[in-house]
């Protein structure tokens, strides 16, 4: 950590807290409660609130932070009135939702998930921190680091699946990205893990719903992410919209003071979610605006996004002695932190610098590092008849809507991401080729609907070709905020087409699209090659072209599972078992349905590479470990076909007993190797007791002694591996 930073060094941390210390005593109640308020630009990612004149309240004082300001010009404009014509020139901070990037966007943060990779998250994220900072922006809203179990959940885009441990360790790679080491950098903003918490798990999959769960599932489940992003230094924290036990998150003690800020000692500020604190009266837990500022300041909930609570209400909560001031310092203090650390006081203009700009915003760099992870981001389902990689066609048909479409591989949450800076399937496919004919036929319009004209001429097109790379899917605003689906197969009449075209003889890869998993059964039991692509950003086309044609081995693997009917959902590999599993249960007694199996289509960490590894010699380095001490995992892995290959081996433990039901396998270390063909590699892994821990019938996070199984392999359905060991106390 540089030096004004979170340094370890008491000496350093004193100047600043004492510079924070002479300002609070400075600021006028009001002003103060004025640094708590943020108000919104241009841009509305919400639905409208009060309108008031932004340029005057800032001059006022009334303002701390802005998000959505639209442009270099106007930030620097808001800046200075914030710094030259308000009493205790106090600067602003800017914030804006970079999700997968500024304007060179990665693919959607599931799609990157599917990459298993947080090195390549890192710097993706970091690509995505240096344009915006040069953008003028200080702080984004992201990462999202909500667990995601409901794929009709439109949000489940936003996130990196439906795994506790793959997302804290995604978290905390996208944290790092974002804010580096120093704050005051040029390539680094502020960062906000979001949305605290448990929204994930919406009832239903309908967004903005309640969501009912238990403690254990909460701490199990959707708090680890966050206390990765927490560890990783993250600077704020997004209330949720959802309630947890009936309480909004925004008004929820226990979750905010008690945990974040206690029990994980988070030192940065929480914003609400846009007008959130003011939901609490649709809630049904507040009266009026009153209440609502009451509970979220006593809740630890330090700044309102444009909801006006705190400005209309938190000055009388004060005078009339409802509050104690200190909790209104308290959430001051902590948001005049985040600017120190950002050296907004040193210089409040440092990222308004258009050279800055024009040099860093989608500059070649960048693309590199986004096409990078977006190879890695992309998933083999499927490849019977070694369809893959497209190595000796003369020509293919390029089919869909979307295969021509530049602007749904960016997908939702784009920041100033634009459809003329990004490369589409077919331009990926067409400059990628030589020697072989490429001809395209639209089939299907972007939501998936068929007319006889375009039907028979994709017809006639795939007729002709080789081989028939057909891109399917959902169009980009299917998923997102607002966006859940009751339904999740493919939209439209997508599937006749599929149909239609397969009938023909030639073989048909089918190239997905999707901001969340689909219930795609017809497509896998009948199309040999399918590619999962997500929405994979800027260079969405040239990294599906460098997959298609064998340039990149594909190597992602799923971050959440692919169910075979929506019916299936909520469905998750480290589910509970239940008192009459099915391989134990006689004949219609055990937990099943009556018309579809259990298992899901495609399973967590399922991915398929152009080569096949094998797995040997497991070697564990104690049969017994006691608390605290580590435990080695030891094995080979081979690479026993033609081609180099990367694998991402998979951990798996299962705790055989525990005061509560134990997941049937939880996921706890992976790595990624590439192997050039007959390479053996040794890997060692190792694992620790607090790798075991949970939310025990106690009511503590802890391990518990015991047996444990350990199951390695290549996906959570596909264990190559095992043994067992035993934890002692
Ligand atoms: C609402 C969304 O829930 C949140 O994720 C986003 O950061 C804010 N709007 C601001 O755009």
């Amino acid at each position: 950590m540089a030096a004004n930073q979170d340094s370890e060094d008491p000496e350093e941390e004193i100047p600043f807290e004492n510079e924070i210390d002479g300002l609070l005593a400075r600021l006028t109640l009001k002003e103060k409660v004025g640094q708590l308020n943020q108000l919104n630009g241009s841009e509305q990612t919400g639905p409208a609130v009060e309108d008031v004149d932004l340029e005057d309240e800032i001059r006022n004082g009334k303002v701390g932070s802005v998000l959505n300001a639209d442009g270099l010009e106007n930030r620097e404009r808001y800046q200075r009135i914030a710094v030259e014509e308000t009493e205790h020139g106090v600067p602003l901070l800017f914030g804006y939702d970079v999700i997968h990037g500024f304007r060179t966007l990665s693919p959607i943060p599931l799609g990157e998930a599917a990459s298993w990779d947080p090195d390549a998250v890192r710097a993706s994220a970091n690509v995505a921190a240096a344009e915006a900072s040069a953008s003028g922006i200080h702080w984004t809203f992201g990462p999202p680091v909500d667990v995601a179990r409901d794929a009709r959940w439109g949000r489940s885009m936003e996130t990196s699946g439906e795994d506790p441990y793959l997302a804290g360790e995604l978290a905390a790679a996208r944290v790092r990205g974002f804010q580096g080491d120093d704050l005051t950098a040029a390539d680094t903003v502020l960062a906000c893990a979001k949305h605290y918490a448990a929204y994930g798990e919406v009832k239903a999959g309908r967004e903005y719903n309640t969501v009912d769960i238990s403690e254990s599932t909460l701490r199990d489940i959707h708090l680890p992410p966050f206390e990765a992003a927490v560890t990783e230094g993250v600077g704020t924290v997004m209330n949720a919209f959802t309630v947890f036990e009936g309480i909004p998150a925004g008004a929820s003690k226990r979750l905010v003071r008690d945990v974040l800020k206690d029990e994980w000692a988070f030192d940065g500020f929480v914003v609400s979610d846009w007008n959130s604190f003011r939901e609490f009266i649709y809630h049904g837990v507040a009266g009026d605006e009153r209440d609502a500022a009451e509970l979220a300041i006593e809740a630890g909930s330090d700044m309102d996004m444009v909801g006006h609570i705190y400005t209309n209400e938190l000055v009388n909560l004060v005078e009339d002695g409802t509050i104690d001031e200190a909790l209104v310092d308290d959430a001051v203090r902590r948001v005049l932190r985040s600017k120190y650390r950002l050296g907004l006081f040193e210089d409040p203009y440092r990222y308004f610098d258009d050279e800055r700009r024009k040099e860093t915003v989608l500059n070649e760099t960048h693309r590199e590092i986004v096409r990078d992870v977006a190879r890695k981001s992309i998933v083999l389902m499927k490849n019977e008849r070694d369809v893959l990689p497209l190595d000796d066609v003369d020509s293919i048909a390029v089919v869909g809507a979307l295969a021509d479409s530049a602007d749904d591989v960016l997908g939702d949450w784009r920041g100033c991401g634009r459809p003329e800076d990004a490369v589409s399937v077919l331009d990926g496919i067409e400059g990628t080729v030589d020697n072989a004919e490429v001809r395209y036929a639209q089939g299907c319009d972007r939501s998936g609907m068929v007319s006889a004209t375009l039907r028979e001429e994709a017809i006639e097109t795939v007729e002709e070709t080789d081989v028939a790379v057909v891109a399917v899917g959902e169009s980009y605003e299917l998923s997102g905020e607002a966006s859940s689906r009751s339904d999740i197969d493919l939209p439209g009449e997508q599937q006749e087409l599929l149909e239609a075209l397969q009938a023909t003889g030639t073989p048909v890869v089918a190239v997905l699209m999707n901001g969340r998993p689909l219930a795609l059964p017809w497509l896998s039991e009948n199309v040999p090659a399918i590619l999962e692509t997500w929405f994979l950003g800027t260079e969405a086309g040239d990294a599906i072209a460098d997959v298609l044609f064998g340039n990149h081995q594909p190597s992602g693997r799923l971050p959440m599972s692919f169910p075979q009917t929506v019916g299936q959902v909520p469905i998750h590999y480290n589910h509970l078992p239940t008192g009459r599993p099915q391989h134990r249960a006689e004949a219609g007694w055990g937990t099943s349905y009556l018309d579809i199996p259990n298992d899901p289509l495609y399973a967590f960490g399922h991915g398929l590479s152009y080569t096949t590894f094998e797995y040997a010699d497991l070697e564990l380095g104690a049969s017994t470990i006691k608390m605290n001490e580590p435990l080695s995992i030891g094995l080979t892995v081979e690479n026993i076909g033609d081609v180099v290959g990367t694998e991402v081996v998979q951990v798996y433990i299962h705790d055989l007993v525990g005061s509560r039901a134990r997941p049937v396998k939880e996921l706890k270390r992976f790595r990624k190797l590439e192997l050039e063909p007959g390479e053996r590699r040794e890997v060692t892994f190792e694992i620790e007791s607090d790798d075991l821990a949970f939310w025990t019938a106690d009511e503590v996070f802890a391990a518990e002694p015991g047996e444990f199984d350990v199951m390695i392999g290549h996906a959570s359905d596909d264990i190559r591996l095992t043994d067992s060991f035993e934890l002692r106390a």
